[in-house]
């Protein structure tokens, strides 16, 4: 931190922690007691609190909601057998939101505001943490243009945001994807290497279009010539062939997943062969067919690993080796799920805990 801020506090009357089993409840629909707000306007940052979660007024004409200048984030905090709380990797989080602001031609947040901000929320909604095995906090830290007007152009308002809820597994199963060929996530030259609001309005068509064929989600691939693979879904995407882990190269069309990250760690630190390049959905279907496609699977801070057990093309089927057999991705799964909860050694120093 390069310093600290001012935040006000008005705190909930009542906490609405006893009305849920913060262990068992549906992914995102069910939010902590407080939200922190920082507020941005004549050119900076100016006042930030904390109060109860719940409805803000806010203008039916403001400038994110016509003209998507509105970004996120997606992180998670977890709690240890000794009720410590901690988050994963948060400053990545930070600089990826202000990345995503440079683009989206919004105003980055300050250091002192995102981690003071999150750290002071945490400490109040502390016993929202769910303390099971795969439960976590989920955290959405997001900016949001608030001028009060039509007309395209950059806001000179903003809001930025952090509501958290708990979670429990995203995915609780193996997934089957559809590769597709029509619609794209990304272009060169766009947004698709941020957390732009808009990227994820425009996959929900095809993502529904795909779930209506008995698929779980998509592998978006590249929009030039659809031949290579990209991400699924919100997720980056991973496949180990013979003894190398292979996943697509950063470019300006794939978000660099802090999970993504992590995973390609672990592999190396465990001596694995990485590989991250430009891979086609024909070198994926060639191994399937020699019988060197061991495992796919997508990584994300929602889902962790989402194991892929089927891939859609051109109208067939292509059936992966069971769960059972995957011995690296259920390996990097255990060994993150254990760092998280302080099980295992933090090696690389990716916790950051609440004080
Ligand atoms: C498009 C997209 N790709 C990949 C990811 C995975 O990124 P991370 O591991 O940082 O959650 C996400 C989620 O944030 C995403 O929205």
């Amino acid at each position: 931190m390069t310093g600290t801020i001012d935040i006000s506090v008005k705190k909930i009357a009542k906490s609405r922690v006893t009305e849920f089993d913060v262990n068992n409840v549906p992914f995102g629909k069910c939010f902590s007691d407080h939200m922190f707000i920082a507020e941005y306007s004549d050119g900076k940052w100016q006042k930030a609190y904390i109060v109860p979660y719940g409805d803000v007024p806010l203008s039916y004409a403001m400038s994110a909601l016509h003209y998507g200048q509105a970004i996120f984030e997606g992180m998670k905090a977890y709690k240890n057998d000794k009720n410590e709380v901690s988050l994963f990797r948060p400053t990545e989080n930070f600089m990826r939101l202000n990345k995503s602001a440079i683009r989206m031609a919004m105003p980055e947040v300050p250091e002192e505001i995102f981690m003071g901000g999150l750290m002071e929320l945490l400490k109040l909604d502390s016993q929202w943490v769910p303390s099971s095995d795969t439960g976590s906090l989920y955290i959405r830290p997001f900016i949001i243009a608030t001028d009060e007007a039509i007309g395209v152009k950059a806001s000179e308002t903003y809001k930025f945001i952090i509501i958290t809820c708990p979670a429990g597994k995203y995915y609780s199963e193996p997934i089957k994807v559809l590769v597709e060929t029509n619609f794209f996530r990304a272009v060169h030259g766009g947004v698709g290497f941020v957390k732009a609001a808009g990227n994820y309005g425009r996959s929900l068509y095809p993502t529904k279009l795909a779930q209506q064929k008995g698929y779980q989600q998509v592998i978006w691939t590249d929009s030039e010539t659809h031949q290579y693979v990209e991400e699924s879904g919100t997720m980056n995407l991973m496949f180990v062939i013979g003894d190398t882990l292979l996943t697509p190269a950063l470019s300006d069309t794939i978000l660099s997943g802090i999970t993504r990250d992590s995973v390609l760690t672990l592999a190396r630190d465990w001596g694995m062969k990485v590989e991250e390049r430009k891979i086609s959905i024909r070198e994926v279907l060639t191994a399937h067919h020699n019988g060197t496609l061991m495992e796919a699977f997508g990584c994300g801070t929602a889902a962790t690993i989402a194991q892929i057990i089927g891939i859609g093309f051109e109208g067939k089927d292509y059936d992966l080796p069971p769960v059972e057999e995957r011995k690296f991705s259920t390996k990097v799964d255990d060994v993150l799920r254990s760092i998280r909860k302080g099980k295992t050694e933090d090696k690389f120093n990716w916790m950051m805990k609440i004080n």
